[in-house]
């Protein structure tokens, strides 16, 4: 069996944390019996640089014709500082997502017992925190229209979604929440937006269909006081884009660490993986980025491929690493280890499993 994987490492500690998820390619594809063949593909500022364009057509034809994508991080601070630049690095993740029709953008988000002693939040609070996000991805305020008055003065973005985008992305969540603690929380603002209102009617017919998961619904505003107030309560949340892109940022403090979460989007047949943290571009190039989120992102992709035995060897090797101090310098300030340290140790763990 080969599985072609199209690797972007985009921007900032992108290629670096890639690099590491990507030694320990050849190890699963031995103990699989299985071939990997790989591509690189350009993305986001570095893409900018060489092209004019934030994904090239190029980079596009190659996701299309792939298994799956692992994707580092896109971003630099040159256009955040640019209110007016044209062309933005974040044009191309969002171009990507569409042209793949990566409808569904899936977070976990587990806690490391671990990781409790940096966590924000207290120790009572962690226990059996274990909970998925299903953040839509391809709609939404994201890719609604947008402009600006004549006079510059004023400006919009539409948020539209269609009963289709909302059904397709809840069937997976349902689907999943049947496979975990079988509870359901759609996350919206229905007090006050009509697409939520929309949410709330396509969740609520499809729930006959699902009779064995306990469906409830939440404001966002309260959704993000119960993610730090009771993390524990929530199995599976479904929600849209903006809410979701807010409050899985929000959810990853409770884990300690950014650089502890990985992400995979899926729809229609393709997939992406990519840790859910940005470019960091303040630690780029220096050798001290956590690869940790975008080895967690290759272990989803194994599970993807049917290669469940590496994908939890990946996860139980990380969960070790914890353990034994093998950690970058936003876990540990003491004695930290370098991003290459880290990768090294995974792999040689892996190797020997
Ligand atoms: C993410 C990122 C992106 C998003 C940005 C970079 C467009 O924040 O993957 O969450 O908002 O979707
Ligand atoms: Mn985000």
């Amino acid at each position: 069996m080969t599985f072609k994987i199209v690797v972007l490492p985009g921007d900032g500690i992108g290629p670096e944390v890639t690099k590491q998820a990507l030694k320990l390619l050849p190890v699963i594809a031995e103990k699989e019996n299985v071939e990997f063949v790989l591509e690189e593909g350009l993305i986001g500022a570095t893409a900018i640089d060489q092209t004019g364009n934030p994904l090239p057509d190029d980079t596009i034809e190659k996701c299309l014709g792939s298994d799956a994508v692992l994707l580092g991080a896109v971003g630099h601070p040159k256009y955040d500082l640019d209110p007016t630049a044209k062309v933005r690095p974040e044009q191309g993740l969002l171009k990507i997502r569409k042209s793949l029709g990566l409808f569904a953008n899936i977070r976990p988000v587990k806690t490391f017992p671990e990781l409790d002693p940096i966590s924000p939040l207290k120790d009572h609070l962690l226990k059996g925190v274990d909970f998925i996000v299903y953040r839509e991805l391809t709609g939404g305020i994201y890719f609604g229209e947008k402009g600006r008055s004549e006079d510059g003065t004023e400006a919009w973005d539409h948020c539209n979604y269609s009963a289709g985008e909302i059904e397709r992305i809840a069937r997976m969540a349902f689907e999943t929440a049947g496979q975990r603690r079988k509870k359901l929380t759609l996350v919206d603002k229905a007090n006050v937006l009509e697409t939520s209102r929309l949410w709330r009617e396509t969740v609520q017919n499809l729930a006959p269909e699902y009779p064995d998961i306990d469906l409830d619904f939440m404001f966002v505003d309260n959704a993000a006081m119960q993610i730090i107030l009771q993390p524990s309560f929530f199995d599976v949340i479904l929600t849209e884009n903006m809410f979701g892109d807010i409050i899985t940022d929000e959810a990853s403090v409770i884990v300690g660490s950014i650089g502890m979460l990985p992400s995979a989007s899926v729809g229609d047949g393709k997939a992406l993986f990519e840790p859910i943290h940005g470019s960091a571009p303040q630690i780029a190039g220096k050798d001290i980025a956590n690869p940790f989120a975008t080895i967690l992102s290759l272990a989803m992709m194994m599970d993807h491929f049917g290669l469940v035995n590496s994908a939890e060897n990946i996860r139980r090797i990380v969960t070790d690493a914890l353990g034994a101090g093998i950690v970058t310098g936003d876990i540990k300030e003491q004695e930290p280890k370098g991003t290459t340290e880290v990768g090294d140790w995974v792999y040689e763990q892996l190797k020997s499993f």
